[in-house]
């Protein structure tokens, strides 16, 4: 079970101070904690319930409502796979599920040594392009099955070299 530092408790509890005098603070709190902390455990959202009084189920609701926020650590490199429409029609699927085939890990899951992370996500606004890939904020645009191996390649090799 995840332990928390009171260091991190009290840094938790500032951010829901930044948004005190909002009306509807809880994305922008949720956004803030997992941009620092990468993902959002039940701890967490118990300290921020405790704090704002939010329910924990309401907050639980919206963490795995949006697929921005994570209840585990994602990996190193997000790869974002856009399963939009315009990215369906183009084969986002076969782009997708090679990902997935190469990383032996589903949509959502991590890799173990926690290189990779495979999310699905809506039209991320890059439609003439599709299909579209984002890793880390980086955009792959037209991404093509064949290409994929060296786009992990490229990662790994990154990832490795530090
Ligand atoms: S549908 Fe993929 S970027 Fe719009």
């Amino acid at each position: 079970m995840l332990k928390l530092s009171e260091a991190a408790v009290a840094q938790i509890n500032k951010i829901c101070d930044r948004y005190a005098d909002e009306p509807t603070p809880l994305i922008m709190i949720l956004e803030d904690i997992q941009k620092e902390y990468g993902y959002i455990p039940l701890e967490v959202q118990e300290i921020v319930s405790a704090k704002t009084g939010i329910s924990v189920a309401e907050i639980y609701g919206v963490v795995t409502f949006y697929s921005f926020f994570s209840l585990k650590p994602k990996g190193k490199y997000v790869i974002g796979c856009c399963l939009g429409t315009a990215c369906y029609v183009k084969g986002a699927q076969r782009v997708i599920d090679k990902f997935s085939e190469l990383l032996g890990i589903k949509p959502g899951g991590t890799t173990e040594d926690g290189m990779f992370t495979i999310d699905a996500l809506r039209c991320i606004g890059a439609c003439s392009i599709a299909p579209a890939v984002t890793i880390n904020g980086k955009v792959y645009p037209k991404v093509d099955v064949k290409d994929i191996p060296g786009i992990i390649a490229e990662y790994r090799k990154a990832g490795g070299a530090e």
